[in-house]
């Protein structure tokens, strides 16, 4: 019986840092796709080097051909240009539409039965455009982008409050953008609701710093944006799926109809288990959360419209 297999598009930063969270998960034979010469082959030895100390006994390699990705279980897609600053992440939209869209087709071509995680940004529209792409059930395709803004979320109050991070547990719906859409209502401490350990001030400014947490980022290290916390938010879904943890995870999930939404992708929390995208949890929001989460969808609508679908 053989192991798993995941493969990465993009050996960059969050490629490469999140092909190494994978390895010491132990989830699987790890494969870095990219188009750079050697870069990916280099990476992968330097990593396997690794395993001695860390302990993962994995075959980890890099290529700079498609071929490798045959049989994937799971295909990461991170190719593509980041932000720089005063760069919104919607100003990729053409340039990554490109990168992403030739990715989805050799993603089609030599693992059709693949789970699909798309990292690139505009994330939500980069979604879309990777199942359009390759056709697959929307099941088999995810944005990466809840589980990152909710950590950000839940690292900010576990600082504000002197807890551990472990204790806080958070919700953010909604696009990988400016609109997303944090949900105090549903963010607990220890199973305590955060509105009755903070001002409603003090949680508005943590939404806030929330809603920039990549551009604080990318202001700061002016010529890439995050990779630590989106490898690892990757890694965790890698995980659930994987594993068939059925974990409740925010991701940018296929709707059809729920939160009055359909034919687009956005972040709503979903259960990830083997079957991928394996139920979309509707919460019951308020108009004005719900309004939120619209007003959110119609940006990527119009991203959505711009790439021609
Ligand atoms: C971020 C970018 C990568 O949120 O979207 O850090």
């Amino acid at each position: 019986m053989g192991r798993p297999k995941i493969s990465i598009i993009g050996a960059g930063n969050v490629g490469a840092t999140t092909a190494l969270m994978i390895a010491q998960k132990s989830l699987g034979d790890v494969v870095m796709v990219d188009i750079v010469e050697g870069m990916p082959q280099g990476k992968a030895l330097d990593m396997s080097q690794a395993s001695p100390i860390l302990g993962y006994d994995l075959e980890i390699s890099g290529t700079n051909s498609y071929e490798g990705i045959s049989g994937s279980d799971v295909v990461v897609i991170t190719c593509g240009k980041p932000r720089r600053p005063g760069m919104s992440r919607e100003d990729l939209l053409f340039e990554n539409a490109r990168i992403v869209g030739s990715a989805a087709e050799q993603v089609k071509r030599y693992a059709p039965d693949s789970i699909v995680i798309v990292v690139t940004n505009p994330l939500d529209v980069m979604t879309y455009h990777t199942w359009r792409i390759t056709g697959f059930p929307p099941n088999r395709v995810m944005g990466q982008a809840g589980v990152l803004d909710s950590a950000r979320f839940r690292y900010f109050i576990a600082k504000e409050l002197n807890v551990s991070v472990e204790d806080v547990q958070a919700m953010v719906l909604g696009g990988h953008g400016d609109t997303m859409v944090p949900l105090p209502r549903y963010t607990t401490v220890a199973g305590i609701p955060i509105e009755e350990l903070m001002s409603g001030e003090r949680i508005r400014e943590l939404v806030e710093r929330t809603r920039r947490g990549g551009g604080e980022i990318v202001e700061l290290l002016k010529t890439a944006s995050a990779f630590y916390a989106p490898a690892a938010a990757v890694a965790e879904m890698v995980e659930s799926i994987l594993l068939d943890k059925k974990r409740i995870l925010p991701c940018s999930a296929y709707l059809s109809g729920q939160y009055g939404l359909e034919d687009i992708f956005i972040g709503v929390p979903v259960k990830l288990g083997a079957g991928g995208v394996e139920e979309i949890i509707e919460l019951k929001l308020t108009d004005e959360e719900l309004s939120l989460l619209h007003r959110s969808a119609k940006v990527y609508r119009e991203g959505i419209k711009a790439l021609g679908w």
